[in-house]
């Protein structure tokens, strides 16, 4: 009797010693490989800055840097921009020591209507282009010295085919007039971003980039650009999920990349607990999904620790569980758990994962 209350006492003891114990920063753990980043919106500096300032060292606005948030109106004197989420974020990273990612400056989505409207309907090229470049131009003016790398161009590429020929600045300013077999527009975005600051490292980002031909068009693109001394790294955002694709497949892009001599960093991090085209939706985590979470965290960040050496950041697309785009797409109204906090901000199956090996 006597021993049964003993053991009980130790299992109890060490249960709660388990729960009690500190939660490592990441950051800190990854500090011989890599930053560790996290998308943030203006609001979660405030609703989730404690996890943020524990467990990061590097932002990305999720939003505020978007040419709709961050240039609503037209023109370009001050009272065009709102700087204000931009700054709170730069301002946020800055009182902890750091680093920001700009994210973007040249995408087909959340840039205003307005940009691609000139006297006779659509504006000419050389409107655009030059609206392209004085937007350029201020941010990278504005955050010299603060914020150390731009997604410059995101997601040119079509998932099948070669340019997205839907994206507005592709219609106006694609057309390839210089011959080096890439649209104009984007281009001409790496020369006024070079040219606005040379300090910056400048991004190609784009989803879906390590697999398959998207993969061998991404390295072309790059390839390319390279050449002409435009580009810095290659952004694989990450939005994938606890399926695919395997670790092994990331790892060969990875290396890839790396080949043309430039940087490789995860930009948009989250394994959705969804297959891709799967539209159902579940009331909570399962827990045989939330190991199979952990398992492909897991395998992940092996990859990612072997490759320190060619990658150069990882950055999640969010915190905590409670803060995902990924509610809302690509089923709305959807919950998801992509992320290594739960919605209660406590770290998860996926975050000891990752954290301890
Ligand atoms: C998403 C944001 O997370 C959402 O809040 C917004 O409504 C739409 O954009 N690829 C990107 C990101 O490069 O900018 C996107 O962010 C997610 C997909």
């Amino acid at each position: 009797m006597r021993r049964v209350v003993f053991f009980s006492a130790l299992l109890v003891a060490g249960i709660s010693s388990i729960e009690a114990q500190p939660v490592p920063s990441l950051a800190a753990v990854y500090q011989p490989y890599f930053p560790i980043g996290a998308a943030v919106e203006p609001q979660t500096l405030q609703t989730h800055g404690d996890l943020l300032a524990a467990q990061v060292n590097s932002l990305v606005a999720e939003n505020a840097m978007k040419w709709d948030h961050i240039h609503p109106r037209r023109g370009n004197d001050s009272s065009a921009y709102n700087f204000s989420g931009a700054d709170a974020i730069v301002a946020f990273a800055q009182e902890h020591g750091m680093r920001v990612r700009g994210h973007t400056l040249i995408w087909h989505q959340q840039g205003p209507p307005m940009v691609f409207r000139g006297a006779g309907g659509q504006a000419t090229r050389a409107e655009v282009l030059e609206r392209m470049r004085d937007h350029i131009t201020t941010l990278l003016t504005r955050y010299r010295g603060k914020v150390y790398a731009w997604d410059v161009v995101n997601e040119a590429l079509a998932d099948a085919g070669a340019w997205r020929t839907d994206s507005p600045w592709f219609q106006t300013a694609g057309a390839d007039e210089d011959g080096d077999g890439i649209p104009d527009s984007s281009v001409k975005a790496f020369e006024y971003a070079r040219s606005a600051d040379p300090t910056a490292k400048l991004f190609y980002n784009d989803y879906g980039i390590e697999a398959g031909d998207k993969l061998e068009r991404a390295y072309n693109l790059v390839k390319a650009l390279k050449q002409k001394g435009l580009v810095d790294g290659v952004g694989i955002q990450g939005h994938w999920s606890i399926y695919t694709p395997d670790a092994g497949t990331v790892r060969a892009a990875i290396e890839r990349f790396a080949s043309l001599g430039v940087e490789v960093q995860i930009t948009e991090l989250d394994l959705s607990v969804y297959r891709w085209g799967d539209t159902s939706s579940l009331p909570e985590l399962r827990p045989d999904l939330a190991s199979r979470q952990a398992a492909r965290y897991a395998a992940l960040f092996e990859v990612f620790r072997k490759e320190a050496g060619k990658l150069t950041g990882v950055t999640f697309w969010g915190v905590a569980d409670d803060e995902t785009w990924l509610d809302s797409f690509p089923v709305a109204g959807r919950k998801d758990w992509p992320l290594l906090f739960g919605t209660d901000h406590q770290p998860k199956g996926a975050f000891w994962a990752v954290a301890r090996w």
